[in-house]
């Protein structure tokens, strides 16, 4: 009697796990056929261009800019300083100022926050103000509901957030 290891199911086993372990893109598309390859509000960044999207509407495909999948932002994800970077978000009548970091961040044309952005988590409404280089890194925003997360993308340090 043949052992597990000594038949050919082993082997097919052995193949797809050495495709998934080196990402084979035909391997991993097919086992994650179903899922969703992206989820509502997900930043993605092109490593070649720079491009940036937000997900409106989450579905099966995977996201690709010039020949290449997106990057997934995370927040938080580099090692720029929290305190400059974590929005802070004030209640104000009828919702929120967000003010990006507990300490200024920097306003200059190579190293500023791109925008602002404050999501409802009760009714998925996003907003988003941009910011210039020179201009004080904070935005006003009206919202229905206390429940919300706001997020600041820094064109050098990328993208954090905070939830309240
Ligand atoms: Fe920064």
């Amino acid at each position: 009697m043949r052992r597990f290891w000594q038949t050919n199911y082993f082997f097919a086993c052995l193949v797809v796990y050495k495709l998934w372990y080196n990402k084979n893109e035909k391997i991993v598309k097919f086992l994650k056929k179903g899922e969703n390859m992206t989820n509502l509000h997900e930043i993605y960044k092109c490593t070649v261009c720079g491009n940036i999207v937000e997900v409106v509407h989450a579905s099966a495909g995977e996201l690709v800019c010039c020949g290449k999948p997106m990057h997934k932002m995370v927040a938080g994800e580099t090692d720029g300083a929290a305190e400059k970077h974590v929005p802070v978000l004030e209640k104000m009548e009828g919702g929120y100022r967000v003010k990006v970091g507990s300490v200024p961040h920097p306003a200059t044309e190579e190293h500023h926050i791109e925008w602002i952005e404050i999501i409802c988590n009760t009714c998925n409404q996003v907003q988003r103000a941009y910011i210039k280089p020179g201009e004080p890194a904070q935005a006003e925003f009206k919202t229905c509901s206390d429940d919300v997360t706001a997020r600041e993308y820094c064109n050098l340090h990328g993208l954090w957030q905070s939830k309240k």
